[in-house]
């Protein structure tokens, strides 16, 4: 049966850690949809024009190891502002959510273009500056500094949620997580309850 989960929210809120843990309670797939923009961008700065690389991505593009760098996070939300480029993306992201066996999808647009019809909807965020320490904790080792990963987020949160396309923002009927004072556990826990109410209506 399918059952689709949409969780948005802005960069290193939580959205990916709560959405492998919901998925892996239900024994649903995860889909990363920022990984597509991700690989979208990693192309562009390979001098690849980012229509043409969105409109040819294949899966293995999602298996490169320097998808996770700020260059290409940078470069994804550069490319996302495009409205051919999330064209493209549109049909794979559809036919994972609606795969058989439920689907959790994590994203920016999830909720509001790509799966208005989801089952659930979760708005995950965080202030910008426990997002940034957090960011700031998982890039440590590449020579960055918190105030150059806090402008970094500010600047992304921006262009995320001005765009004209499928902006940043809550769907209607989100329910909101507020992760900055909560535990990995205590957001999971939240999440899984409101599925749970769910699933029983
Ligand atoms: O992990 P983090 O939250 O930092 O970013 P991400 O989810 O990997 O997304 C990287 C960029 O892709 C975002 O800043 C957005 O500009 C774009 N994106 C989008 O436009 N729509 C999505 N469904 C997912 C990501």
């Amino acid at each position: 049966m399918a059952f689709t989960i949409a969780i948005d929210g802005p960069a290193a809120a939580g959205k990916g850690t709560l959405s492998k843990a919901v998925a892996a309670h239900f024994g649903f797939g995860h889909l990363d949809t920022g990984l597509l923009y991700r690989a979208v961008g990693a192309k562009m700065l390979d001098g690849v024009e980012p229509v043409a690389a969105a409109q040819a991505l294949d899966v293995g593009d999602l298996d490169r190891s320097d998808l996770r760098s700020a260059a290409v996070a940078e470069a994804a939300s550069k490319v996302a502002v495009i409205a051919e480029v999330r064209a493209a993306l549109v049909d794979f992201q559809r036919a994972f959510a609606r795969r058989a066996g439920g689907a959790v999808m994590d994203g920016r647009d999830i909720g509001t273009v790509i799966c208005p019809e989801a089952e659930v909807k979760f708005f995950v965020t965080a202030s910008a500056e426990v997002r940034a320490e957090r960011r700031f904790r998982e890039l440590e080792d590449s020579g960055t500094t918190y105030e150059a990963v806090l402008a970094d987020v500010r600047a992304r949160d921006e262009r995320d949620m001005t765009r004209a396309e499928a902006p940043l923002k809550p769907a209607e009927d989100a329910v909101t997580i507020d992760t900055s004072a909560l535990s990995i556990d205590e957001a999971v826990a939240q999440a899984i309850a409101v599925i749970e109410a769910r699933q029983q209506d």
